[in-house]
């Protein structure tokens, strides 16, 4: 039986959202950060969906986060309440931070804030907030081990919370970090580096008067492990909403818990141990298995003994093993894949087909390709 029955005309390769399973995902992630009095800010790179973010406000998330300007203008419609995870550089940015800014002032409960790991970063934002009036709010970025942006000293980062906790037009708000090196069974050491990185500079603000109302962390691996770094009052998991091939490799999803799969017709039967989808790179993605590298590009739901071999733009190839004996797709037959990362597979998309009772709706991606 297939995944979910899809009309015979249904479009492929798509990309089909089982409800179901969303608000299942959802509702696990919510209950554990109200069991561990956690705020939950999801990431909504892996959506891009104002339609997803205003399920993940109405289960009970806080706030949003998105990585860009772009996404958080489209994720507006969803909640006032938007973190930046990303420093905002440029006067492109810097123009459009403005006048969001101004737009989240105007609404009950509106707020922005930004990531930032420069005084930069952290001058340019205060300009923009000048200029439009209002308090722009700032999380200062540590890294805790996954060494992408992030301050690693801790006298560095405190000398930036000190100078943007000075400034009339910005709101010290507290410190973001992103835990992406910590995968399921890390050493303990990791998680002791993650908690202390943290709060050395949270002790030292402390003494120096400086209050810090929030400390953000997460990840999906990490998420449900969070009270293990109990200096954390936030969260920000992005791919716990669909999941993917990479969360089950990980073991902290299940294959019924992947709510967002391509749904592929098989176009070709080249040889015995080989077939060929109508879905390649510029549907699944590139990005290679974060277990294992050489497993392939995702799952083929119907064949787990096969491979996503390669990929090229509009084909994906699949192979059996040499000695491989079951069952074996035909040519127009049509197939479910999880992808290795869902939201790139996601970015990928203009479009998507949302699953509720036995209903198909066609959604836009709204912050589809919003990159700057
Ligand atoms: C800054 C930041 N926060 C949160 C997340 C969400 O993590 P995940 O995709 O593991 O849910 C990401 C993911 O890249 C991120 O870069």
């Amino acid at each position: 039986m297939s995944w979910i029955e899809l009309p015979e005309d249904h479009p492929t390769p798509s990309l089909v959202v089982d409800c179901v399973t969303v608000d299942r995902n959802l509702q696990r992630m919510q209950d554990y950060c109200n069991d561990h009095r956690l705020g939950l800010r999801p990431h909504t790179k892996t959506h891009k969906s104002i339609r997803m973010a205003q399920r993940q406000i109405a289960c009970g998330a806080q706030g949003l986060t998105v990585a860009k300007v772009g996404e958080a203008e489209q994720m507006f419609a969803a909640s006032g309440d938007l973190f930046i995870a990303y420093p905002a550089i440029g006067p492109v940015r810097l123009r459009r931070l403005e006048q969001l800014a101004q737009r989240c002032s105007e609404l009950s409960g509106g707020r922005l804030a930004i990531g930032v790991d420069s005084k930069q970063a952290a001058q340019g934002i205060a300009h923009a907030a000048r200029r439009a009036g209002v308090s722009i709010g700032i999380m200062v970025d540590l890294d805790v081990g996954f060494h992408r942006t992030g301050i690693e000293s801790s006298e560095h980062a405190i000398d930036l919370c000190t100078w943007v906790a000075n400034q009339a037009d910005l709101e010290f708000r507290g410190l973001m970090c992103f835990p992406g090196h910590i995968l399921p069974h890390a050493p303990k050491e990791s998680w002791d580096h993650y908690h202390h990185a943290i709060s050395q500079v949270v002790e030292r603000l402390s003494q120096l008067g400086i209050q810090v109302p929030v400390v953000s962390g997460g990840s999906t691996p990490t998420a449900q492990e969070s009270h293990r770094n109990p200096i954390l009052n936030e969260i920000r998991p992005g791919t716990y909403i669909y999941n993917d091939w990479n969360e089950v490799c990980l073991g902290v999803a299940s294959i019924d818990d992947c709510a967002a799969r391509i749904v592929a017709t098989v176009v070709s039967v080249p040889t015995k141990n080989k077939f060929i989808l109508d879905s390649g790179s510029k549907t699944l993605s590139s990005d290679r298995n974060c277990v294992d590298p050489d497993s392939g590009f995702g799952k083929v739901v119907e064949y787990p003994e096969a491979k996503v071999s390669r990929l090229s733009e509009e084909h994906g190839e699949v192979v059996f093993a040499e000695n491989y004996a079951g069952p074996r797709p035909s040519v127009g037959d049509r197939v479910w894949v999880i992808p290795n990362h869902i939201c790139v597979c996601v970015n990928l998309q203009n479009k998507f087909f949302l699953h509720t009772d036995g209903q198909l709706d066609e959604l836009l991606v709204d912050a589809r390709g919003m990159l700057v």
